[in-house]
């Protein structure tokens, strides 16, 4: 790629091929910061507190350490959106520390929705593997791009943007999700705003919402707040 981005730029003037070779280096910088060491398996009880968290002794390090079969779960999609988001990141699986990636499952009922959501500190990429699934995101410039999948098909969403999975066919569907950080965090958009503990004042939602502050404590009161 590097040497390709030198050729077509050599016709060019040479400085922008200098300018683009030290720009590089950023373009590839991933999410998490790169590990000091081959592995950190995650002692979740530590009390100190890090940038991710502290190493177990390797040599308390076993297999099962790097193996996780949390994924492997149907989850329980009866609630309010009929979704449910198994997490397989550094809290559920501790061999993840420091590496950078994590994945979900992503079981969906019939006309369950993964309500919009964003991930502050990651890249999503995603695999449909059962069902019908309208996925789409909005970009900082509220263009909105989306498309319906199917089994086998992948989408990605950019890091930080607001965006959502609803299940448009008959069935169920299925959906494992991959991301470049170790622990993405997730802004449910709904809740973020109408679930928040303590509750965002309703003057500041009717005002951003544009609508009056009842039916704000309306829909807080869908969420329980
Ligand atoms: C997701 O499914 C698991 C396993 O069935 C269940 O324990 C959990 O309560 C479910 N979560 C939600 C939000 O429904
Ligand atoms: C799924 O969750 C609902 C609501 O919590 C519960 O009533 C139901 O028994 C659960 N189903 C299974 C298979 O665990």
């Amino acid at each position: 790629m590097a040497a390709m981005i030198i050729s077509s730029s050599s016709c060019i003037h040479p400085i922008f091929g200098l300018i683009v070779l030290m720009i590089l280096p950023l373009l590839f910088t991933s999410a998490d910061p790169d590990a000091l060491q081959d592995f950190c398996v995650a002692d979740l009880k530590a009390s100190i507190s890090v940038n991710g968290f502290p190493c177990k002794p390797a040599s308390e390090v076993i297999s099962d350490d790097f193996f996780f079969d949390g994924l492997s779960k149907e989850g329980n999609t009866t609630n309010i959106f009929g979704v449910n988001v198994t997490v397989g990141n550094v809290r559920t699986f501790p061999g993840l520390n420091t590496l950078g990636i994590s994945m979900n499952r992503v079981d969906l009922a019939p006309g369950g929705e993964n309500p919009p959501h964003s991930h502050p500190r990651s890249t999503e990429s995603g695999v449909v593997i059962e069902g019908r699934v309208l996925v789409g995101f909005v970009t900082t410039g509220n263009v909105f791009y989306s498309k319906i999948l199917t089994a086998g098909q992948m989408f990605v969403i950019p890091q930080g943007l607001v965006h959502f999975q609803f299940n448009v066919g008959e069935g169920k569907a299925l959906i494992f999700t991959a991301f470049n950080s170790q622990l993405p965090g997730s802004v449910i958009v709904p809740l973020t705003l109408f679930a928040s503990k303590p509750s965002i004042p309703d003057e500041v939602l009717s005002k951003a919402f544009q609508v009056e502050e009842d039916v704000i404590s309306g829909i807080k009161s869908k969420f329980g707040s």
